[in-house]
């Protein structure tokens, strides 16, 4: 069975981080958002794996290649202008042929390896499959209704939900959905929404398999569910002991569960897992807190930073508080004023930048 994993999108929701990078390059625990699904689906032994992108020139095709270095073998097909889930899967016609097929989002994460539901789909009576999670805000997602555990209908964005159970960015399909996918029609939104044409395989009477997540699942959509994502990462990363060597020197203290890449120094610091750091990454003077992720290249100096991510070649230097659950991107500088008056902040922020004193 192949794979197809959607990419295409825009990012809107996670300005500044995606004015530079395409958010399923986003990292959580230093491995871009997108990784996830190719390991979930490699697991599953799915290792051809169509990525949809905007543009061959995307930096998803120059960071990802053709999939070797992650062991799988990727090929990337171009959604020019993002028309919807629909629109996007009905382009990868060619690439899955006649076979059953999975789709994934790239934004969303997933503690569920679902690797009985990839499996067994091609085998089964079901014509389609969809993974639902609870959630508490259900109009934001696409909902299915489920009776007698069958699933009779499906809606995007519903204003009055039938249910609370939300449809969460996997799909199973059989070539049956390209036929679904001609009729439809767009949504309010402008799109061809995947929901929609689901929605047409019922009206046909075919059985649509529900399948139950287990465990945690994030749409890492905006800033403060991709930092949700980095904390569940970190929180399920296996006991390691405490890092020992002439890298960590001075006064510090390193606890079990804390990786640190190569080069990197630990001077005078306290660093509490899980926590993971990437290659010459310099910590001094400071404390870093348990979930956080930083990446290669970042100084800190003087500063405390919990459940946060900071991005590579970053630097924090003398910054008074801590800094908590924050997305600090690529080669970002916090660094403390060393004029005491006139007392001043001075910031260079992109467009949607947040800033909290
Ligand atoms: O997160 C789960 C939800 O994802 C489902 O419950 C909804 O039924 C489904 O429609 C989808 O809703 P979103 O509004 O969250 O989808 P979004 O526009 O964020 O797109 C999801 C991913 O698909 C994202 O990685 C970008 C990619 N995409 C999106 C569109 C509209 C494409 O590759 N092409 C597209 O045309």
């Amino acid at each position: 069975m192949k794979a197809i994993i959607l990419a295409a999108g825009q990012g809107t929701r996670l300005r500044p981080v995606t004015l530079t990078m395409p958010k399923p390059l986003v990292p959580v625990a230093n491995r871009p958002l997108i990784a996830y699904a190719i390991t979930l689906l490699k697991r599953a032994g799915l290792t051809e794996i169509g990525i949809i992108v905007n543009s061959l020139e995307s930096s998803i095709t120059r960071a990802l290649g053709d999939g070797e270095k992650l062991g799988v073998k990727l090929s990337y097909i171009v959604q020019e202008e993002q028309r919807g889930l629909a629109h996007a899967i009905g382009l990868a016609q060619d690439f899955v042929g006649d076979e059953p097929f999975s789709v994934f989002l790239g934004d969303n994460i997933f503690q569920d390896q679902m690797e009985t539901l990839l499996r067994e789909f091609p085998d089964s009576d079901a014509e389609a499959a969809i993974a639902l999670g609870e959630v508490k805000d259900p109009t934001r997602f696409g909902i299915a209704e489920i009776k007698q555990g069958n699933v009779v209908r499906v809606v995007e964005k519903p204003k009055d939900p039938p249910s609370n159970l939300a449809i969460c960015g996997v799909y199973l399909f059989r070539k049956s959905i390209f036929d679904a996918i001609g009729r439809i029609k767009p949504s309010w939104r402008n799109e061809y929404e995947i929901t929609d044409a689901i929605q047409e395989l019922i009206v046909d009477k075919r059985k649509i398999h529900a399948y139950t997540l287990q465990g945690w699942w994030i749409d890492a959509g905006k800033p403060g569910a991709i930092i949700d994502a980095n904390h569940l990462v970190l929180g399920d990363m296996a006991y390691t002991p405490p890092p020992e060597g002439d890298h960590i020197t001075g006064d510090s203290a390193v606890s079990h569960r804390v990786i640190l890449g190569e080069n990197t120094r630990i001077v005078d610091s306290v660093v509490r897992g899980p926590v993971i750091i990437g290659d010459n990454v310099t910590i001094r003077g400071s404390y870093v807190g348990p979930y956080t992720a930083i990446g290669d290249g970042v100084t800190i100096e003087n500063s405390e930073v919990e459940a946060s991510i900071i991005m590579r070649e970053c630097v924090l230097r003398d910054v008074p508080g801590r800094i908590d659950s924050s997305l600090i991107a690529d080669n970002s500088e916090v660094v403390a004023s060393n004029r005491q008056t006139p007392s001043a902040h001075r910031l260079v922020l992109a467009e949607n930048s947040y800033v909290q004193f």
